[in-house]
Order: structure tokens, then sequence, then C-alpha cells
């Protein structure tokens, strides 16, 4: 009698566990709404990107608290098979308590990237950091290291990068000519423009380092890793090569659209091409997104005007690209993922999460309130 009790109770408990976890199980992909991870919470990881590695998804990206959008927990993890069903895998990078530490509570640690390395068999965490109190003046690129996916991520060290080095595509001319800022203090003007283009912030910050802010990374089929940042006053994009490890830039770096003012870069590659989904510079308010174009990472980068097409278009369906996923065991198939920032209510931002289609060869961007993988079976 006692053993039938037992299995009654076992078999109501399996019971109990398959219902709970059917409840929260998602098939499908709904922009905009409330998006809940295994907890039932809506998801954390805001400015954010993702990683595969041994056949499950890691999405990295700003813990965002209820009044502010300083880093006061960290950088969070999420993992998941099928890019639907996120499970809370905590905080992979933890801000720190001491005052000294660059990355203490209350500084700003933004659009978080990781990629891994087959080579040192590392997970590598790149971010934009502020240091606290000095508003977005620093423009700093952090990095952090782990040995697993989900961390806990050691910080390694956070500056602005490749101090010293030209990038590869501003001409000797322009080298030798030492713009100076002051000279130059009305922006927007034909000569300021021009005086951009020149490499007006790259000779000012030529000793102390190139500004990086917002960011993505970027591993090519041959292992080699980018680092693609908005720099220059958040005018224009460099795009810098990183070391075999990761862990440091090379000096080799190109500048893209010079005062073209692009933020929030997102890149994916297909049929041999790279293709950049950017937006332009209005803080957390949306605006229209660009794309960019090249045969190699380190240039000629083209643009092109707005992927995104229909109602919405103009603002990116109110959103902000953030980073374009490749789903894993289809052809052809990119996942543009983007922020539909809250500012005062950060922890309420949105994620928007659309298929990458493609008409006359080009990237396009549609939106749709529901859809699902095997939309890249059939697009429509
Ligand atoms: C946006 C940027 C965000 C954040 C914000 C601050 O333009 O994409 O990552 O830095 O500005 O205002």
């Amino acid at each position: 009698m006692k053993k039938r009790n037992i299995s009654i109770l076992l078999f109501l408990i399996i019971i109990n566990c398959l219902f709970t976890l059917h409840s929260f199980s998602q098939n499908h992909f709904t922009p905009g709404e409330i998006w809940k991870d295994n907890n039932g919470v809506h998801i954390n990881a805001h400015g954010g990107g993702i990683v595969y590695h041994n056949g499950k998804y890691y999405w990295f990206g700003e813990h965002k608290g209820e009044n502010s959008n300083a880093a006061l927990v960290g950088v969070t993890c999420y993992s998941s098979k099928d890019l639907y069903n996120w499970k809370n895998e905590g905080i992979a990078l933890n801000v720190e308590n001491d005052e000294n530490s660059l990355i203490t509570k209350g500084s700003i640690i933004e659009r978080p990237k990781v990629i891994y390395n087959k080579k040192t068999k590392k997970f590598v965490m790149y971010f934009h950091l502020e240091l606290k109190g000095r508003g977005y003046e620093a423009a700093y690129a952090g990095v952090a290291v782990s040995d697993k996916a989900t961390g806990p991520y050691q910080f390694v060290k956070a500056s602005r990068v490749n101090a010293g080095y030209y990038p590869i595509n501003m001409s000797k001319d322009s080298r030798r000519d030492r713009l100076k800022t002051e000279d130059y203090k009305e922006w927007w003007k034909p000569d300021w423009y021009k005086a951009v283009d020149d490499g007006l912030f790259i000779h000012r910050d030529i000793i102390g380092g190139q500004m990086a802010r917002d960011m993505t990374l970027y591993v090519d089929d041959d292992g080699k890793a980018y680092h693609i940042y908005s720099s220059e006053e958040n005018l224009t994009l460099h795009v810098a090569e990183l070391s075999d490890d990761y862990l440091s830039h090379t000096g080799k770096y190109i500048r893209i659209d010079p005062a073209g003012h692009n933020e929030a870069p997102a890149l994916f590659k297909k049929d041999g091409k790279y293709y950049m989904i950017t937006s332009g510079c209005t803080g957390w308010d949306p605006n229209a997104a660009r794309l960019l174009v090249a045969d190699n990472m380190m240039g000629e980068w083209k643009r092109y005007p707005n992927p995104c097409i229909g109602e919405g278009a103009d603002l990116t369906f109110h959103s902000q690209s953030t980073y374009i996923v490749p789903v894993q065991g289809k052809k052809d198939a990119f996942i543009f993922m983007a922020d539909r920032w809250r500012p005062k209510d950060p922890i309420d931002g949105q994620y928007i999460w659309l298929p990458i289609q493609f008409e006359n060869g080009m990237p396009v961007l549609k939106w749709m309130d529901k859809w699902a993988l095997d939309f890249f079976d059939n697009p429509k």
C-alpha cells in the first residue's frame, strides 16, 4: 500500500514538473512583448549579443534596473537550445564594489558581446565602458575573460583603443596634416565635415587612443576577430582587428563613413559579403536604420539606405539594432536583434527580433507580430 502511495506521489510530481515546463515553453517570437525567462521573469539582457557553443546559444546583455541605466549589477547571461526559451544563468560579469575599480558599481557598461576563441578555449567579452560619475567622456572598450560560457568573467582591462596607430585607410597626406579641434569649433559646417573626413579626431586621439562606444564583435570564418565600434565622438565607425587571443587590438583598423553618425553596429556574412546594420545617433530615441555592405571586413564599406520596409520603418520599428544571430542548422537564416529602450524604466525595455529577408539580393526587415524559425524554410 505504502509503495503504491509513493508511486502515485512520484507520478503527480512528474506531471506537475512537465506541466510547469510546458506552461513556460514558447515556440515563436513576439517582438516587443514581455519575454519571460525560465523563472517567468522578463529577460534582462539589453544591448545584447549571442554566442553559440556546443549546442547552446548564450545571450549576454546589460542588466538594467528600474530607475537607472548605470551598471548596478553587471552583464547577465541566459542560455537556450532553441532561441525561444531562455534560462537565466545569472550574472556573467559582476560590477565591483571597490570604488577604484574601472567597473565599479555605478559605472556604465553597455552592449556587451562575447566570442569564443578556439585556440585558447576562452570566452572573451568586450563591452563599452564609461567611468562612474564621468558621463560618457571616457569611451573605453572593456575586456573580460572566462573558461566557461556562462562565466564568471574576470575583468582584464579597459581603455581607449589603438593608441599610436593611424587607420590603414587614412591617406599619407591626411596623416601628415595635423588638424586641430580648436580650429574647427563649429560643428556641421562644410570645412568641419572636410576636417572630420580628413581625420580631425584621429589626430586629437592619436596618443591617448581612439574612442570606443557602441560596439559589436565579429569572428570571421578564418577565426580572425574584429571589434566594430563608434569612434571619433560617435561620428565615425571603426573596424579593428583583434590579436589571435582576441584580448587586444593589433593596431590595424579602418574608418567607415566619416561623420556618418553610425551607432549600434550589428553584422552578418552571406555568400562572402559582409552586411552591417547600424542606427543613427539619437540617444535612447529610435531613428532610421542604415545598411553598409563590403566584400572585405577591412573595406571598402558602401552605405545604403534604411533596410526596414513598411509601417514603422523610419524608426526601425521603434528600436535600435544590437546584434545579428545566425540560426544554427539553417542556411542563410539570420535574426536581427534590437532594443526598444525605456530610459525612464530601463528594466522594462523590450526586444525586437525579426528575420532578415532578402529582396533583389539585399537584406530587408519587415515588422511581424509573431513568427517562428520555420519562416526561414518558407519566407513569404
Ligand atoms: C544610444 C546608444 C546606447 C546608449 C545611449 C545613451 O545612442 O546606442 O547604447 O549609449 O545612446 O544615451
